[in-house]
C-alpha cells in the first residue's frame, strides 16, 4: 500500500503539565466508566427489545468485532501518537480537513452531553422520588404504554407528573455542578471518582441480576434476548440499530475515547485496552440486558414509547411488583443509572473541553466554562416543564419533545458519520498500516493487515450503506416527530435537525480557522 510515512513531528510523549493518569487502572476504569453508562441500562434493553431480542443480538454482536474493538484501537491510538485529543490530533495526522472533521463531531458530543445531562437530571428526580411516593402502589393495573397512562399512581404517572414540574431543572443544575466538580483537576479528579463509582455500579447491577432471575419466570426473559433469530438479519434498520448502539455504548465516534487515552504514555498497549474496555463495556451490557428482559418477562411488561419509557417507567413498575425490599430495588436503581451515567457525562464533557484547551491553549477553568454554559442552558432546554401535549401522543413536555427529536438525528448520524469520516482519513490519508505500525510497536499483540482492509474498506463501505439507508428512509418517510401533537411549538421537527447542522458546521469553520495556540511544549518528557 502506498502509505507515506508518518509526519515526524506527530508523536509525542505524555506531557505532565496536560494530565496524566496515575496508573494503568485508572484509565482503565475511566474509559470504561465512560464506556458504561446510559446507553447499556437505558437503550442497550430497548433496543434490543424493539428489534426483537435475538434479532438484534447477532449484529451487536458483530459490531462489537468489526467495528467496535477496531475503532476503538483507533480513538485509542490517535490519543497515544500525538499526546492531543481529537480535532488536534487529527489536524497534526491528516491536516485540516481533519480537524474540521475533529470539531464537527467535538460540537455533536456537546449536543448529546446536554440531553445525556438532562435524562440524568431526571434519573437523580426518580431517585428521590423512589425514596418517596415513586414505588409506593404496586397493586395498580399493569402498564399498557406510555401512551395510555393509568389512572393509578404508577411510574408512568410519576414520571410525566415529575417532567412537569420544574424540580428536574434544579436535577439538571446538580448533575452539572456534580460533571464539573469531577472534572475540575482533570485526571487526577476523574480518577478519584471513578475508582469508587465503577466497582459500586458493577455491584449494584449484580445485585439486580442476581433479583431478576430468581424471580419466578425471569429466565424466560434470558431465552428471549439470546435465542438466535435470522429474521431481521436482511433488515438494515436492525443493523443500523445495532452498529448505533455499538458506537454509542462504546463511546466511539466524537473522539471521547482520544481525549482520555491522549493522558496515556505512548507506550501504552492500545490492542489490549481496546480489547478491555470493550469487553467490560459488553459484559455490563449483557448483564443489565438479562436482568431488564428477566422483569420485563415476569411482568408481562411492555416498553412501548420511546426509549426513555423502558428504563423510567417499565423497569420501576416492575420493581414495584418484587415481592419484598421495593423501595430498596427501586433507590438501587436509579442510583446505579445516576453513578453510571455521571462517569459517561464526565467523559463527554472533557472530551470537548480537552480540544478546546489543546487548540485555543486556555486553562482547565476556561475550557470547562466554555463547555458549561452552553451545556447548561442546552441541558435546561430539555427539561422544560410545559405542558405541550396533554394527552401523550406525542412526549408530553416541550423537553422532552425537544430531546426526543434532536436524539432522533444526533444518534442515528453523528456517531456513525464521525465514525465514518475518521476511519477515511486515518486509512487514507494518515494509511492505515502506519497508524498499525505504531499500535504493533507497544503491542504484546500484533495487528495483520486485515487491520487495514477493515479500516480503509469494510468499515467505511458498512457505515456509508448504514447512512445511507437511513438518510433515505428519514428523507422519503415524513419528518420524523411531524406526527407528534406540540402545541404551539409545531415548527420543533422542521427547525432541531436545521439548528443542529447548523450550529455544528458553523462551531467547526470557526474553530478550525482559529490560530493553533503553540506556546506550550508538546513534547515535554514523561518523568516517570
Ligand atoms: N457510552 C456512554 C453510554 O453508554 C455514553 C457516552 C459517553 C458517549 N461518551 C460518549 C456516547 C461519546 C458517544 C460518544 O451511556
Amino acid at each position: 500500500m502506498a502509505d507515506t510515512p508518518l509526519p515526524p513531528d506527530a508523536s509525542s510523549t505524555v506531557d505532565a503539565e496536560r494530565g496524566a493518569w496515575k496508573s494503568k487502572l485508572g484509565f482503565i476504569l475511566a474509559a470504561s466508566g465512560s464506556a458504561i453508562g446510559l446507553g447499556n441500562i437505558v437503550f442497550f434493553a430497548s433496543n434490543a427489545y424493539q428489534y426483537g431480542g435475538g434479532a438484534f443480538y447477532l449484529p451487536y454482536f458483530i459490531a462489537l468485532f468489526v467495528l467496535g474493538i477496531p475503532v476503538m484501537i483507533v480513538e485509542f491510538s490517535l490519543g497515544t501518537l500525538t499526546g492531543q485529543s481529537f480535532p488536534v490530533a487529527l489536524r497534526k495526522l491528516v491536516g485540516k480537513r481533519g480537524e474540521y472533521v475533529g470539531w464537527w463531531t467535538t460540537s455533536s458530543a456537546l449536543f448529546i452531553t446536554m440531553y445525556y445531562i438532562t435524562i440524568l437530571g431526571w434519573a437523580l428526580s426518580m431517585l428521590f422520588g423512589a425514596f418517596g411516593g415513586l414505588l409506593t402502589d404496586p397493586a395498580v393495573a399493569p402498564f399498557t404504554g406510555m401512551t395510555e397512562p393509568t389512572a393509578g399512581p404508577n411510574a408512568t404517572v410519576y414520571f410525566f407528573g415529575m417532567i412537569a414540574t420544574p424540580w428536574p431543572l434544579l436535577a439538571v443544575v446538580a448533575i452539572w455542578a456534580m460533571t464539573i466538580l469531577i472534572l475540575w483537576r482533570g485526571t487526577a479528579t476523574i480518577e478519584k471518582a471513578v475508582r469508587v463509582f465503577v466497582p459500586l455500579m458493577w455491584l449494584f447491577m449484580i445485585v439486580l441480576i442476581v433479583r431478576g432471575l430468581t424471580l419466578p419466570g425471569g429466565i424466560d426473559g434470558v431465552l428471549y434476548l439470546f435465542t438466535p433469530n435470522l429474521d431481521g438479519i436482511l433488515d438494515v434498520n436492525v443493523w443500523q440499530g445495532a452498529f448505533a448502539q455499538m458506537f454509542f455504548s462504546l463511546s466511539l465516534g466524537l473522539g471521547t475515547m482520544t481525549a482520555y487515552a491522549s493522558y496515556l504514555p505512548k507506550d501504552a498497549d492500545q490492542i489490549n485496552n481496546s480489547m478491555l474496555v470493550s469487553f467490560l463495556n459488553c459484559g455490563f451490557e449483557y448483564i443489565a440486558g438479562v436482568a431488564i428482559f428477566s422483569m420485563l418477562f415476569v411482568f408481562a411488561l411492555n416498553p412501548a414509547g420511546t426509549t426513555l419509557s423502558l428504563s423510567f417507567f417499565v423497569i420501576p413498575q416492575g420493581i414495584a411488583n418484587f415481592p419484598f425490599w421495593v423501595k430498596g430495588f427501586g433507590v438501587f436503581f436509579f442510583f446505579l443509572l445516576v453513578i453510571a451515567g455521571l462517569t459517561s457525562a464526565v467523559s463527554l464533557v472533557e472530551g470537548v473541553a480537552a480540544p478546546l484547551k489543546d487548540k485555543l491553549g486556555i486553562s482547565r477553568a476556561k475550557a470547562l466554562t466554555f463547555v458549561m454554559v452552553p451545556g447548561i442552558i442546552g441541558s435546561l432546554a430539555f427539561a422544560l416543564p410545559f405542558v405541550v401535549d396533554p394527552d401523550l401522543t406525542g412526549d408530553g413536555t416541550l423537553g422532552l419533545t425537544l430531546l426526543d427529536i434532536l436524539d432522533h438525528w444526533v444518534f442515528r448520524y453523528s456517531l456513525l458519520v464521525g465514525g465514518f469520516m475518521e476511519c477515511l482519513l486515518i486509512g487514507w490519508v494518515l494509511g492505515a498500516a502506519n497508524l498499525r505500525q505504531f499500535v504493533n510497536e507497544h503491542s504484546k499483540f500484533s495487528l495483520g493487515p486485515w487491520f487495514d482492509v477493515l479500516i480503509k474498506f469494510v468499515i467505511p463501505i458498512i457505515l456509508g450503506v448504514v447512512i445511507f439507508f437511513t438518510l433515505l428512509a428519514d428523507l422519503t418517510g415524513g419528518l420524523y416527530g411531524e406526527a407528534y401533537t406540540i402545541n404551539g411549538f409545531e415548527w420543533l421537527p422542521v427547525v432541531i435537525p436545521i439548528f443542529w447542522i447548523v450550529a455544528t458546521i458553523a462551531t467547526s469553520i470557526f474553530l478550525t480557522n482559529r490560530p493553533m495556540h503553540e506556546s506550550t511544549p508538546h513534547n515535554v518528557p514523561a518523568e516517570a
